[in-house]
């Protein structure tokens, strides 16, 4: 994924110009990511739909991504079953994320972003692929939400305005599908030990994977508590997978 390619010229901002775009032009800016399509999806558990626009020619992203210094594929432009499932629970207990700010790592497409504007958080998307900040503002918007912020960052290689942003932690990050390869499990819990602020909550939801299970362990053994649902779906656009969504309220250790 190109980071050089941005949004923001400049930082890890998009600019104030980028912001507040005509619909035309917003779409515009995504045309370049090949054909697209629309799929209105369901969310299993609340019945809520979201209009989402995806890329649909997967040689196109390949080629865009095949100069990523840091080899990420583009996993932002597919539906997750667990963005989903992270929609969903955001849905059920808004109380959670209404007290104050919230940063989104690993945003995608931007359906549990809606899920949380929706409910009134305030909130900050955060991906490495300028193209998933550019797409979930798009589909934010489409769906009649306002644009929240939006900042590019590498969670293997934090900027320093993304530390600036950080301050003394957020008390709630939401993050869905962000820990499927090994070489993450390290860098994500030393950011989650500083991102998310003493007492804060940590909202994960991960399809069973081992470097998930392995990152929750790790956080146990340095004091974070975890609370675990499991959910079944049927995913959008992955109906037959059988994928089972584990949903975890991980609180770091400190007073609130
Ligand atoms: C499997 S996708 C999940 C997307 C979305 N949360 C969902 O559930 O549909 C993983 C997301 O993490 C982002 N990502 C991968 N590596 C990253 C990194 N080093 N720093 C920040 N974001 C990263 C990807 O661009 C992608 O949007």
């Amino acid at each position: 994924m190109s980071s050089a390619d941005s949004t923001s010229a400049g930082g890890s901002w998009l600019s104030a110009a980028r912001r507040g775009l005509s619909a035309a032009r917003r779409r515009h800016a995504i045309e370049r990511l090949g054909p697209l399509e629309d799929v209105d999806i369901q969310l299993p558990r609340s019945g809520v739909t979201y209009r989402i626009t995806k890329p649909n020619d997967i040689d196109t992203l390949l080629t865009i991504a095949e100069n990523d210094p840091e080899e990420n594929l583009p996993y932002w432009a597919a539906l997750w079953p667990s963005g989903v499932a992270l929609a969903d629970e955001i849905l059920a207990e808004p109380e959670l994320i209404q007290s104050g700010r919230v940063l989104e790592l690993g945003t995608g497409l931007g359906v549990t972003a809606m899920a949380a504007l929706s409910v009134g958080a305030d909130l900050i998307i955060s991906d490495y692929a300028n193209e998933s900040l550019q797409l979930a503002a798009y589909n934010i918007t489409e769906n009649g939400f306002n644009e929240p912020a939006v900042m590019q960052m590498n969670w293997r290689d934090p900027s320093d305005k993304f530390r600036k942003l950080v301050g003394n932690g957020f008390p709630v990050v939401i993050a869905a599908d962000v820990l499927y390869e090994l070489r993450d499990v390290e860098p994500l819990l030393e950011l989650a030990n500083w991102i998310v602020a003493p007492g804060g909550l940590l909202w994960l939801a991960e399809p069973r994977r081992y470097s998930a299970g392995r990152f929750v362990e790790l956080a146990e053994e340095q004091g974070w508590t975890d609370e675990l649902v499991e959910r079944e779906g049927p995913w959008p656009e992955m109906e037959d997978t059988g994928v089972t969504v584990r949903v975890h309220r991980m609180r770091r250790p400190g007073s609130d």
